[in-house]
């Protein structure tokens, strides 16, 4: 008869076991605001309970340019993180390159085509095989309110774009500054993002910022839609050039501003500084986009690694990234959406269920829109064209609507 090991024994083999197969994962992102870093934080706690340890890559900058650019120099020198946070058709370019592993057999062993929507389990695969795990959903068209500070103007937070310049007029008055805005180039493209999705409406925002159609470039609401954006400039601030998202949104937590217009990250910042939704911000659609749905999923690809130890720990963050426990800790801190479907939301506050809701509604519409300014929309060269042009008629006093549509139409050209 097999006698059974002493429990000591049995503890210590296990030990020395996972110490031999624990991992190191680098992780690259950019989460470094407030309610940013305690979602990453959440990240790496999961990383960590199964044994491995975490190697933060973190570089500043919202919106990931700085990180993509970092990212590319460390790859083409050979030498890339095990994870890093890439989004939309930039996942398709980067598997191009044969530098991302599959991570099929996770994917498979946890279900995931059952667990993700189509459209996501799709974007997350090259040549029918997984590159990527998925994170969250955040929606693009918010927009963020001081309840206290539209009180004080006795005005409500409007819901349409002729109603935010009749309110915007009234917090001028009233010495409060309407919007917050962070003035770098990929926040003025949230901006526009939101106007033409407010404005054009979805089919517009389809034709023109996803499938880049010239004529619809050049159309006359693309006109409208670009007079409306610079109208907007007037409420916002001097200080307003460079600043980061964050920033702006402290101004509305602080009452300095009544406005932001941003993804629903900014949601974090809000909790991150213990505010309450529904009584210290609201949270509402931008306006005009109430039947929209602009989203921005954030992924980690998964680089091919050479060490076992590290590819196995980096196999283990994917299954730990669409995990129940994680999909909720980490999207309740980042102010997101789960991505795997089928979670209990009763632990969401409000902006979220609605986000959820709205999400249902917009894919059953075909409403749901891919964000240009975050990555979703078209591939990155003609983002970063497109980027650079409308971020130069905001900041621009030479440059008129007509010449901003003839530089669109050129710059969704870049490849
Ligand atoms: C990312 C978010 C991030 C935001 C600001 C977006 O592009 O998807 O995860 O919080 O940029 O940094």
């Amino acid at each position: 008869m097999k006698r059974p090991l002493p429990r000591i024994l049995a503890a210590s083999l296990a030990l020395i076991g996972s110490i031999a197969f624990a991992g190191e994962v680098e992780v690259l992102h950019w989460w470094t605001s407030g309610g940013e870093a305690k979602a990453a934080q959440a990240l790496k706690a999961s990383l960590q309970a199964k044994g491995h340890s975490w190697k933060d890559f973190a570089v500043a900058g919202g919106g990931g340019d700085s990180a993509m650019t970092v990212l590319k120099s460390r790859v083409v020198s050979g030498n890339a993180p095990a994870a890093a946070q890439i989004k939309g058709p930039s996942l398709q370019d980067w598997a191009k390159e044969g530098v991302l592993a599959s991570i099929d057999d996770v994917a498979k062993a946890e279900r995931w085509d059952e667990l993700l929507p189509k459209t996501v389990a799709e974007q997350m695969k090259y040549r029918g095989s997984y590159i990527a795990a998925p994170v969250n959903v955040h929606r693009i068209n918010w927009l963020w309110a001081n309840p206290e500070v539209f009180k004080r103007a006795k005005i409500q937070p409007p819901t349409s774009w002729d109603e935010f310049f009749v309110a915007a007029e009234a917090l001028k008055k009233a010495g409060i500054l309407p919007l917050a805005h962070g003035g770098q180039n990929w926040q003025d493209l949230t901006l526009f993002e939101t106007v033409a999705i407010g404005l054009g409406g979805p089919e517009f925002y389809t034709k023109a910022l996803v499938q880049l159609d010239p004529a619809t470039l050049a159309s006359p609401t693309m006109e409208k839609v670009l007079s409306t954006y610079k109208r907007i400039k007037p409420y916002t601030d001097k200080n307003a050039p460079g600043r980061d998202w964050n920033l702006a949104t402290a101004m509305v937590i602080k009452g300095e501003a009544a406005m932001q217009i941003m993804g629903d990250w900014a949601k974090g910042e809000f909790l991150a500084a213990g505010k309450q939704p529904g009584k210290d911000f609201l949270c509402l659609p931008s306006p005009g986009s109430a039947k929209s749905f602009s989203y921005n999923i954030d992924s980690f690809a998964m680089f091919k690694l050479k060490n076992e130890a590290n590819a196995r720990a980096q196999k283990e963050l994917a299954a730990a990234i669409m995990s129940p426990a994680f999909q909720e800790t980490f999207n309740l801190a980042k102010g997101s959406i789960p991505v795997r479907s089928g979670m209990k939301l009763d632990k969401f506050d409000d902006c979220a269920k609605a986000s959820a809701t709205d999400f249902a509604a917009a894919a059953k519409g075909g409403t749901l829109l891919p964000s240009l300014a975050h990555g979703m929309a078209v591939p990155s060269a003609a983002e970063g064209a497109i980027k650079d042009v409308i971020s130069n008629f905001w900041n621009s006093d030479k440059m008129n609507s007509a010449d901003a549509m003839k530089r669109l139409v050129s710059a969704a050209k870049t490849r």
